[in-house]
């Protein structure tokens, strides 16, 4: 392992690349990155840093999004099918129709996302930052696509806005329910349960905090309490146990587990690094259309 470690560590250096983890990837692949983070910290980084190659692991709407920030650097993949099912959840024609219907509409693009989709949007927003980037909008109707309880979470904080919402989802995160927690929270009945808000709205009402998965672990870091009861993926565990050796941190099940961002390892992220085969390659026309939505993410972020 250490080998592996030593010549990606070699390979970075002769090619000029920073290494770029979500918290979602396996422990080892967090272990070797230059920046973790959640999706808006890596889009900032991707748009920043400067080395000239960029290796990105975690899913492919986080690689078009540093493609489409930084569309001169190099944008690898370690591994290409590595992509998020609800990237791909609202169809076009549902975008149109709703922009016929209400006038004064914003369409408000969660960055998990295709970047097909993303040029039909108005704005992006990730989980950290959507309630601020809505609050701000001038725009009285918001259709939220593609995640429904991100939409409907944020809806719930901005009662003065009329939300529309679609029926995408993360079946991650959509698999965790309240009896999931509530099993959990008799077995630790002192722990804090800290949600993501691509839960349901069910499972986000038992919250004693929701936010991004650097939000649940800034809050579990800060926090006075001792124990916590997880409601987002495990791979943010690392990053819990990394910055909390003192604090117990509980699963609510097996079911926390994104099989595309485990999809990442070492090897691929070495092969990738030697051989650059699987590059971030986008339709000319999406660096204007697609990246304007993020652009904007970024200034009223
Ligand atoms: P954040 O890290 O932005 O909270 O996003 C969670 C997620 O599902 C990324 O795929
Ligand atoms: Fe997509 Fe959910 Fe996996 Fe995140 S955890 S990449 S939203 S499937």
């Amino acid at each position: 392992m250490s080998e592996l470690k030593n010549k990606i560590e070699k390979l970075k250096q002769e090619k000029d690349a920073v290494i770029l983890a979500h918290y979602y990837v396996k422990d080892e692949v967090q272990e070797i990155a230059d920046y973790i983070g959640d999706s808006y910290y890596l889009a900032k980084v991707a748009k920043e840093v400067p080395q000239k190659v960029i290796c990105f692991c975690g899913v492919s709407f986080m690689g078009e999004s540093a493609k489409l920030l930084s569309p001169d650097k190099i944008v690898l993949m370690p591994e290409p099918a590595a992509d998020c099912p609800m990237a791909h959840m609202v169809e076009i024609d549902k975008i149109q129709k709703v922009r016929e219907e209400y006038d004064d509409v914003a369409v408000v693009c969660y960055i998990n996302s295709t970047a097909e989709i993303k040029q039909h949007a108005d704005v992006c927003v990730t989980s950290a930052n959507a309630m601020k980037i809505v609050k701000a909008l001038p725009n009285h109707n918001i259709f939220f696509i593609p995640d429904e309880h991100l939409g409907r979470y944020i809806a719930s904080q901005v009662p003065e806005k009329h939300f529309i919402f679609n029926d995408g989802f993360c079946h991650v995160h959509k698999s965790i329910t309240v009896e999931n927690v509530k099993k959990a929270k008799e077995a630790k009945p002192d722990a804090e349960v800290l949600v993501h808000p691509e839960c349901t709205m069910e499972v986000l009402a038992m919250a004693d905090y929701i936010g991004s998965t650097s939000g649940i672990i800034e809050y579990a870091s800060k926090s006075k309490e001792k124990e916590f009861i997880i409601c987002t993926e495990m791979g943010v565990f690392y990053e819990l146990n990394q910055k909390n050796p003192d604090k117990k941190f509980y699963s609510v099940g097996h079911r926390q587990f994104c099989p595309n961002m485990k999809m990442i390892t070492l090897e691929k992220v070495c092969h990738v690094l030697e051989h650059f085969d699987h590059c971030v390659e986008l339709k000319e026309s999406l660096y204007e259309t697609a990246n304007k939505p993020l652009e904007r993410m970024l200034e009223l972020a």
